[in-house]
């Protein structure tokens, strides 16, 4: 079998390191990627004359039926023209992941032995004027790009879910907390839009770094650039990137797009699981805020009761995993001299790793989120006790002209004196209230009801009904654009 770099060798490479050193088990996947590259290659050869239009016709033709024996592109083989860039897609489901040959040491390899097998040795012409440096930077940064494309998609599937449990919660409150303790009473869709406006940063940052990794490194050579003369703006444009990358040093050797798209990943996988973390204490029987639904739950082998969640509990811990990737990749590249150290090809799988993880842990996010139970009587209820209403309490005797450190020490002896009556502060008469500051009035009772209370944080970002009236219709044509985005991009 003839490799793509043997000719200065006098020894074959010891069976167990050829074997070792291979990528093609996991970089299979980039095969659709690597087929739509080499197209763009064969027609800028075409154009600069290394091949004739019957070399590229059959080259095409040659790459399509790759594709489509994988089942990755189907498009009309007769129309060269049209061939492989609808392919640039991603899809979990079609990505190479089944393609097996003990031989090929990685996609690229694969790929020439394909070609070559399909048309003899026109297809080694396809290899002209490039390098395996720059194709493997082209093909992640398409499956970057691509994956994307595909988990913002999912995001906004999210955020929509979360809107419609935000606009059913209508005025239902709950307990806020501050280190886990009652704080105050909030919106539940006040609590819901915490977590839409993170998601919504979430999708915002992967845009920034699609953004940035949209440029093409074909023709980037080795290290120095292209040996021939090819056409890296009619390259890049086939492929749809927005320019050729500036530097063929760079575009060889960083992975910076991977990095930063495996870190915001993270960010995101934090998110959720954060947001698993108070859904798995809210099903708890102590706090039981939320049911947990059947159809995303398991029970135990031993006590027949149990309702665990599962699912939330794996989104929490996948979230380490994801993190594991981002810091993986951190530390390859962390000593690398520039420009391609084989060292990079270890880059691949942590990047596949988080990929694949969000792009299953999303959609189930999603399920769930459709099918939970609130309880908004326990969250209403929880939301009334516990002297979550100390706070504007205070605040109605600042209104009277009391300063703010000698209100909040007077209703902290209010708080006292309940706590040795084991009763909330609706329960203190006037007159053990009076006790403590003259200011008290008739008034102070209406102003401690959960409504008064929620009511009194009439600010931007605040829980005032009013305010997240607003706030939800803003966050809706945030996620109505996005949407309208991603369905562009799919
Ligand atoms: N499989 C290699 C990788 O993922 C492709 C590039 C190989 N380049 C080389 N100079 N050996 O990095």
């Amino acid at each position: 079998m003839m490799k793509m770099w043997s000719g200065r060798f006098r020894q074959p490479l010891d069976p167990q390191f050829e074997r070792w050193q291979r990528s093609f088990e996991f970089d299979r996947r980039l095969l659709r990627y690597e087929l739509a590259a080499g197209a763009a290659h064969a027609r800028a050869l075409k154009n600069a004359g290394v091949l004739s239009a019957d070399e590229l016709i059959s080259i095409l033709e040659a790459l399509q039926k790759i594709g489509e024996s994988d089942s990755q592109v189907s498009q009309n083989p007769r129309d060269p023209s049209t061939s492989l860039r609808a392919g640039l897609g991603h899809r979990n489901d079609t990505c190479s992941v089944h393609v097996e040959d003990d031989e090929a040491e990685d996609v690229h390899h694969y790929l020439e032995k394909q070609l070559v097998a399909l048309i003899g040795e026109t297809g080694y012409k396809l290899h002209s004027g490039r390098s395996r440096n720059e194709q493997i930077a082209t093909d992640l940064r398409l499956y970057v790009r691509a994956a994307i494309d595909e988990l913002r998609y999912e995001l906004s599937e999210i955020c929509a879910a979360f809107i419609h449990r935000a606009e059913q919660a209508g005025t239902a409150a709950m307990p806020a907390y501050t280190h886990l303790q009652h704080a105050e009473p909030v919106l539940v869709a006040h609590w819901l839009l915490a977590y839409l406006e993170m998601l919504l940063r979430d999708a915002d940052r992967l845009a920034g770094c699609r953004a940035r990794l949209n440029a093409c490194p074909l023709g980037s050579g080795a290290v120095a650039g292209a040996t021939l003369s090819l056409d890296r703006t009619f390259m890049a444009k086939e492929l749809e990137f927005v320019s050729p990358t500036a530097n063929s040093i760079d575009a060889t050797s960083d992975r910076d797009f991977v990095l930063e798209f495996v870190n915001d990943l993270s960010i995101l996988a934090l998110h959720l699981s954060r947001w698993a973390e108070e859904m798995i204490l809210f099903a708890s029987h102590e706090f039981g805020f939320i049911h947990l639904p059947e159809a995303y739950s398991t029970g135990s082998s031993a006590m027949p009761q149990k309702k665990n969640p599962d699912l939330m509990e794996l989104v929490r811990g996948k979230t380490g995993r994801v993190i594991g990737d981002a810091n993986a990749l951190m530390v390859i590249l962390k000593g690398l001299p520039l420009a391609y150290n084989k060292d990079l090809q270890e880059t691949q799988e942590p990047l596949f790793d988080a990929t694949e993880t969000m792009m299953n842990v999303l959609p189930l996010v999603t399920g769930f989120m459709k099918a939970v139970e609130f309880d908004f009587d326990r969250m209403n209820a929880g939301a009334q006790s516990g002297f979550m209403n100390a706070w504007a309490a205070a605040t109605y005797l600042v209104n009277r002209g009391v300063p703010s450190r000698l209100a909040h020490e007077q209703v902290g002896k209010a708080v006292k004196l309940c706590l040795e009556k084991n009763c909330e502060l609706r329960d203190l008469t006037l007159e053990e209230l009076r006790g403590l500051n003259s200011a008290f009035d008739e008034r102070f009772y209406e102003c401690l009801k959960p409504a008064s209370v929620l009511a009194m944080h009439d600010v931007i970002g605040g829980t005032a009904p009013e305010r997240v009236r607003q706030a939800m219709a803003s966050t809706k044509k945030k996620i109505d654009s996005l949407r309208e985005e991603v369905h562009a991009h799919a």
